[in-house]
This record gives structure tokens, sequence and C-alpha cells, in this order.
């Protein structure tokens, strides 16, 4: 299968995992008003606060439903782009540290990228850390999707519920990140203050491991990210760049029902078809 099958195999079933929740009419009205809150709060994210308001569940849901399959769709592109370098195909044991998980986006398009390799992988370990608590939305929009891989004992999936910014948050990344293959923050760096997401930085790479990799993904032109990576990859005294790139990619349209029921183009309802998006694979230079 190409990437590009796999990516829409992936999309589709993402949007089938939520096919339920979004079908009871008043989940319909809800999701569209929550949806549109969302939307507002993403566009005012540089102005006025940093972070949609996930502690809501409300907008969680409106997340999961509009944004979650999008991002899995772009994190597979960009793991399909350094296959090479993961050295996920000479592990036995293989562990991923996501922070700022939410819905776990990223894992579900790393299975997908996973189970293309010929490789010597036995089990997967995902630690999950986000400050909010995303059950509700992971029963529906993760968990069905890889039990079969949680029932043979190839996956293991732990959820960490701490502000990485915290002090509580640092000791966590100090335990997890040396254990870890992979760290990935997704989406997360255009939610911190620049004080929080340097101090994030110097402490992830601090804490990883001689061959461990840091995949920092996010959308280039929201809280100034495209400069804060460009500056950080210059800091060339701490880390090795593996690479650095700018993403601009189409996702697929929506499921017929999901246009019909909630993203029905109607303002603050279009469906985002396009994604700035930037991404950066490194290693810590300490180790090198
Ligand atoms: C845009 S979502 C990204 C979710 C998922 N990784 C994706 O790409 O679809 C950002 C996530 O970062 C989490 N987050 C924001 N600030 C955080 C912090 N200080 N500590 C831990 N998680 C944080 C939010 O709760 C939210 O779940």
């Amino acid at each position: 299968m190409s990437g590009e099958e796999s990516r829409n195999r992936l999309w589709n079933e993402i949007h089938e995992s939520f096919r339920e929740f979004v079908l009871p009419e008043d989940n319909q009205k809800i999701l569209k008003a929550n949806l549109r809150v969302l939307r507002t709060e993403y566009r005012s994210m540089n102005n006025s606060s940093l972070s949609p308001r996930f502690s809501s569940k409300d907008m969680r849901d409106a997340y999961m439903v509009a944004y979650h399959p999008g991002h899995a769709y772009l994190s597979h592109n960009v793991l399909c782009r350094i296959s090479e370098e993961l050295a996920y195909q000479e592990q036995k044991n293989y562990t991923v540290t996501v922070l700022g998980a939410g819905c776990a986006a990223e894992i579900l398009a790393f299975l997908q990228w996973a189970i293309t390799r010929e490789s010597v992988c036995e089990k997967v370990t995902v630690n999950l850390v986000d400050v909010q608590d995303w059950t509700a939305q992971r029963k529906i929009g993760l968990f069905p999707l890889v039990n079969d891989y949680l029932e043979s004992g190839f996956l293991e999936i732990i959820s960490f519920q701490t502000d990485v910014c915290s002090s509580n948050g640092r000791e966590l990344i100090n335990q997890l990140v040396p254990q870890s293959n992979l760290v990935i923050t997704p989406a997360l760096f255009t939610e911190l203050t620049d004080d929080c997401r340097n101090k994030l930085f110097d402490l992830v790479l601090k804490a990883l491991n001689p061959t461990g990799l840091l995949l920092i993904m996010d959308q280039s032109e929201v809280s100034e990210f495209r400069p804060w990576i460009e500056n950080k990859s210059k800091h060339v005294g701490k880390i090795a760049v593996i690479a650095l790139e700018d993403l601009v990619r189409r996702v697929p349209g929506p499921p017929i029902w999901l246009r019909e029921q909630v993203l029905d183009g109607t303002d603050g309802l279009i469906p985002r078809s396009k994604y700035k998006w930037t991404w950066m694979l490194c290693m810590a230079r300490h180790h090198l």
C-alpha cells in the first residue's frame, strides 16, 4: 500500500470511529455550536489566549471531530518522510512519548506507518502526556482503532495527566524521555508561553538518551512557531538537526455524513482543507 493509500485509509477509519457519536441529532447541534466556539478560540490564539479551552469536554469533542483526523493525516505524512531515521525496524521494544497528546492522532499515524515496515519490533510502548483528561475522546477516536494491537500485546498505552511546564511535569519528562526512542510534541509548542516552550525544549533535549529522537511539529503560522523553531534549529551547540521542513498539505474532504450533519460549510463550519505545518527532527548534541 502506498503512503497516500495508507493515509486515506487512516482518514476514513478515524471518521468511522466517531460516526455513531455524531449521529444523534442532539449531538450534532451541540457539536456545531461548540465547533464554532473552538474556531473562534483558534482565530484569537495569537491575541488574547494561547490555547483553546481544552479544559472543556465540549471543546475536546469538537476538536476530535474537526481536527483529529487532519492531524493524523499530517503526522503520517511526516513519519513517511523520516522512515529511515526513526530506527523503529531495528528495535525489539520501541517507546514513543507524546507531549500534548490530546486524542493521540500521531499515535494512530505512527501505528499505520509502523505496520507497513518490515521490523523486528515486538512491542511498542506509548506514553501519552496531556494536561487535560482526554479519556472520553480516546474511548471513541483512539482505542477502538488500536484494540487488536492492545489485545495482542504488541501495543501498550500509558496515559499521564500533567502540565508539562509544572514541576510534576518536569519530573515526569525526566522519567519518560530517557527511556524513549522517539519523543513527539505535536501541536503543543504553539500553546505554550515563550518562557515555557523554551524551558520545555531544553528539558527534553537534556533528558534524551544518546539515540533518542525528538520530533516537533506544529502549525507554521500560529504563535510565531516558524521563526521560533528556525531559531532553535540554529542552536547547534545543543541540537543536531536531522531534518526541518515546511509542509503544505491538503487533506481529503470529510465523509458525506459529516458534511451533512456538522461540517456543512456555513460560517464556522467549513471543513479544513489545507494545513501549513512545520516539523523538525533532531537529536541532542551533548551525546555526540
Ligand atoms: C492542539 S492539541 C494537539 C493534540 C494532538 N497531539 C493532535 O495533534 O491532534 C494540543 C494539546 O496540548 C495540550 N497542552 C497544552 N498545554 C499543555 C501543557 N502545559 N501540558 C500538557 N499538555 C498541554 C492540550 O491540552 C491539547 O490536548
